[in-house]
């Protein structure tokens, strides 16, 4: 697949105000008093201009806020964008990352074709280098993304690429800065992937056209292989919920499996991580059918399929020491004289029947197959993302993931991750009470709880597929997009867990170390 916008990273030992770039991105905290010493040396070229600014009162350095100062002949960037940091003692890891993804939205805009980034330097040794690289290369591809390839008409012009550079005149410090960096565009460019994969609309992207990415993904690296399950195949291994749910539409369901193998030949000895992934390509509710308004968002409820894609393709990139299946069941939940019906019992691959009480609660049905496939591999831990409840919407609004699971230490690492992903997750319970209103009277599970509660409820009825095997479901519904732009990135697909699964599995081979 073709990057929208191509966009190139890289390191250069260079002095900063020697630097030839359309834009030298600085930081700057909106609680210093004096500036530092870097912004110091620039104002000074600048005969002042900082400091003009600064007076003016135009621009307060915070959070998500930035300024252009227009370059003369004493320095070699045309312009100078100032970050706005924020409060330094507030700065996280976060702070790192949109500021990058603020520099690069703006270079876009302003359709620079070159950007040096010198945040580092604002941020002094708050962060590991390597660290700061990571989420400089996360937040470059983050900031500088948008989602235009049906757009003919060329108002919107932009240019095709943007060069950016990590800059410093310090070459040690540059190199631990570039440790981190190439993770961080291994995960930036899976992000920017997965968003495009996500934005596509559903005339455009069926069960068919994931496969077929998966598949792509697999001839392009040697660490993965794929195999997909047809209509037939998963009949015959009696793939009941992932049938029932595709049975309405003309786009056929697929049941994609993607398996990653670590480098070297301890493969078996090391531990089996499953990502498993809900891909509906539109969510219609099928005969329990949605409301009209808003229902074309519903594209985006592949968008946990779609993380696990990118999560696997960074995971190729990286090559950490662990054994990763992506698991994404793809169906299209359509009403039609072929639909699964309200009242319908389906028999799942795991042996359970369950009760159709409403098609629209149609990601448990593919997702119980997939979960209980994952037992069957004798993975180690298996980690559900899905766009599964409004009900989650609700409880947390458009911030934080919802977070459940069967074991504490897991949720503990996954919170850990999140945090320093800035994919923001929120632990919710799915116990016993949530888990006896999922019982049907007449087969082993209906398909809907009670009227309230419903995010844990719909984790408490896949908890039933687990087993003993580790588990933790990520219930994505409210973070799947951005509503609007924000000063961080462009509107639609967020991709949110590719970052935090990535992140996760390749924290896994650092511990075994
Ligand atoms: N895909 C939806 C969940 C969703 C809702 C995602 C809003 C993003 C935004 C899911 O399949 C669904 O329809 N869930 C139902 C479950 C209900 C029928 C128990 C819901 O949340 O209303
Ligand atoms: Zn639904
Ligand atoms: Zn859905």
């Amino acid at each position: 697949m073709k990057d929208i916008i191509k966009v190139e990273l890289k390191t250069q030992t260079v002095d900063f105000s020697k630097c030839k770039t359309d834009i030298l991105a600085m930081g700057l905290f909106s609680d210093t008093k004096e500036l530092d010493k870097l912004n110091k040396e620039l104002n000074k070229k600048l005969d002042g201009a900082i400091d003009r600014l600064m007076k003016l009162g135009d621009f307060k350095a915070k959070d998500g806020t930035n300024a252009v100062i227009y370059g003369n002949n004493k320095i070699g960037a045309k312009r100078i964008l100032l970050v706005g940091l924020g409060e330094k003692k507030k700065a996280t890891l976060d702070t790192v990352r949109n500021a990058a993804a603020n520099a690069a939205k703006t270079s876009v805009e302003l359709k620079a074709k070159t950007m040096s980034l010198a945040l580092h330097r604002a941020f002094g040794r708050q962060f590991d280098l390597s660290t700061m690289g990571q989420a400089f290369g996360e937040g470059v591809y983050f900031g500088s993304y948008r989602y235009d390839e049906f757009i003919t008409e060329n108002e919107n012009g932009r240019l095709g690429s943007l060069k950016v550079m990590l800059t410093d005149l310090d070459s040690t410090k540059l190199k631990k800065l570039k440790k981190g960096l190439s993770t961080g565009i291994a995960i930036g460019k899976a992000q920017s992937y997965a968003r495009t994969l996500a934005n596509r609309p559903a005339n455009v992207v069926t069960p068919a056209k994931i496969a077929a990415a998966a598949k792509e993904l697999a001839r392009s690296s040697q660490r993965l292989s794929c195999t997909v399950f047809d209509e037939k195949q998963m009949a015959a291994k009696g793939m009941g919920g992932v049938l029932a749910v595709g049975s309405g539409s003309k786009n056929k369901p697929r049941f994609i499996v993607l398996k990653y193998s670590p480098p070297g030949k301890t493969a078996n000895t090391l531990p089996t991580i499953a990502l498993v992934g809900k891909a509906i390509t539109f969510d219609s509710g099928g005969i329990s059918i949605k409301p009209s308004a808003n229902m074309d968002e519903m594209k985006l409820d592949k968008s946990g399929g779609i993380a696990v894609l990118g999560a696997m393709k960074a995971l190729a990139e990286l090559a950490p020491s662990v054994n990763v299946f992506g698991i994404v069941p793809s169906a299209e939940n359509m009403p039609s004289g072929t639909s699964y019906r309200p009242g319908d019992i389906i028999n799942t691959f795991s042996g359970k029947t369950v009760e159709v009480q409403n098609t629209d609660a149609e990601g448990r049905m593919i997702l119980c197959d997939a979960i209980s496939y994952a037992v069957k591999q004798k993975c180690d831990i298996i980690i559900d993302i899905a766009t599964l409840t409004g009900a989650c919407v609700v409880a947390l609004g458009k911030y934080m993931a919802g977070l459940m699971g069967n074991d504490d230490a897991l949720i503990k690492d996954l919170k850990k991750v999140a945090e320093a992903s800035g994919e923001k997750v929120w632990p919710m319970p799915s116990g016993e009470e949530y888990a006896k209103e999922m019982k049907s009277k007449i087969a082993d599970l209906k398909n809907i709880g009670s009227r309230w509660g419903g995010a844990c409820t719909a984790a408490a009825f896949l908890k039933q597929f687990a087993g003993d095997t580790k588990w933790a479901h990520l219930d994505i519904a409210g973070v799947w997009n951005f509503e609007k732009a924000t000063e961080f990135t462009s509107e639609g697909a967020s991709a949110f867990g590719v970052r935090l699964l990535t992140a996760y599995v390749v924290g896994i081979k650092s511990k075994k170390k």
